[in-house]
């Protein structure tokens, strides 16, 4: 069974083919980030807006690429976000998809990207079996899971503020390093000199697997006001910021792993690119096998979208007629 996957939630425009048989047979994204960069963050009716100029020659640039024709024949389902995310862009997703199913008189599904996240990983040569511990940690999310099977999430925790991603991207503008501040932190914090702030590392003395992130951009924002900040300084701080971010996550799924008994870790979303993290969860968590979705697959992209959809259509799940989109969804039954 071959899926076309489309993503739509936020600032990228990813779109891929997915086939049961012989994998990921073709994958784009298209990044928004040029035009959103000089607002400092996302702006929605823009993301929208290049949705749509974006989506159809994408699609069938992937279908030529997969060595499909641009007809009914290509594949034999379309899958496409339906949440969680931005409510226009999601629209523009949702309506294209759910069109040209119509149109191909294919079965559609409406897929939950924090789903698609989840299971990025199985796109890769050697993939993680549940049970696993799974860190989704975007730009809109933090959370941990307990994978037992395809479909069956159980939260653990969560952020009770900002998600990880969020707070890289705002203490990013803060140290005017420009948006998305994940990897502009990431970069800046490379000649950082550690320890010369004390940065907390929050909510990890309490016993439970939440997060909070929203106290260190405080942290951040103290020393820019208290500072010069010339390059050293926005790199020291920098520095100071990445490494309690990553500290914190790395002690809530060792958390994590240790209170389900498991010792597989899966880490994915957009802030699973950063390479001190990854560092980290290597050094501390030495007994346990951690697995991550390729660098491209760790940001939004529609490869996981595809891969979702396919095992949702195989086990017979279909999306009605209607175009329904929710900007919140979560990705547990309960
Ligand atoms: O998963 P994603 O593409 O979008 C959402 O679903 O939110 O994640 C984007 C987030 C942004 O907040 C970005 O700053 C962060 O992931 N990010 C990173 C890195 N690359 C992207 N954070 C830390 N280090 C990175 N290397
Ligand atoms: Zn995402």
């Amino acid at each position: 069974m071959k899926v076309l996957g489309i993503e739509t939630s936020c600032d990228e425009t990813g779109v891929a083919v997915y086939c049961g048989e012989r994998g990921l047979l073709a994958h784009i994204t298209h990044s928004q980030i040029k035009s959103h960069s000089p607002y400092g963050g996302v702006v929605p009716e823009i993301a929208a807006r290049d949705h749509i100029r974006k989506l159809l020659p994408l699609v069938r640039t992937v279908l030529n690429e997969a060595g499909l024709p641009a007809s009914a024949k290509a594949v034999d389902g379309v899958a496409y976000t339906a949440g969680p995310g931005l409510v226009g862009a999601l629209l523009v997703g949702a309506t294209f998809a759910r069109s040209l199913a119509y149109g191909w008189q294919l079965p559609a599904i409406g897929v939950n990207h924090l789903e698609g996240h989840l299971l990025a990983p199985m796109l890769e040569t050697e993939p993680p079996e549940p049970p696993f511990v799974a860190l989704l940690a975007s730009g809109g999310h933090t959370m941990l899971y307990e994978v037992t099977g395809f479909g069956t999430y159980k939260l653990l925790g969560e952020s009770v503020d900002d998600a990880a991603g969020e707070a890289f991207d705002k203490a990013g503008q803060l140290l005017g390093l420009g948006y998305p501040g994940g990897p502009a932190i990431a970069k800046s914090a490379e000649i950082g000199r550690s320890g010369r702030f004390d940065f907390p590392r929050p909510m990890t003395k309490q016993n439970n697997l939440n997060f909070s992130f929203s106290g260190l951009k405080t942290h951040v924002l103290y020393q820019t006001q208290r500072l010069a900040m010339n390059e050293q300084d926005t790199a020291d701080v920098a520095l100071a910021f990445e490494e309690a971010v990553v500290d914190t996550l790395t002690q809530k799924c060792q958390q994590a792993l240790h209170s389900t008994r498991l010792n597989k870790l899966v880490v994915t979303g957009g802030v699973g690119a950063n390479k001190r993290l990854r560092q980290n969860l290597r050094t501390k968590l030495p007994k346990s096998s951690i697995y991550y979705p390729r660098m491209e697959f760790c940001t939004d992209n529609g490869a996981m979208i595809a891969y979702t959809g396919h095992m949702r259509l195989k086990q017979g799940d279909r999306s009605p007629l209607s175009i329904d989109v929710k900007p919140r969804w979560p990705v547990t039954k309960d």
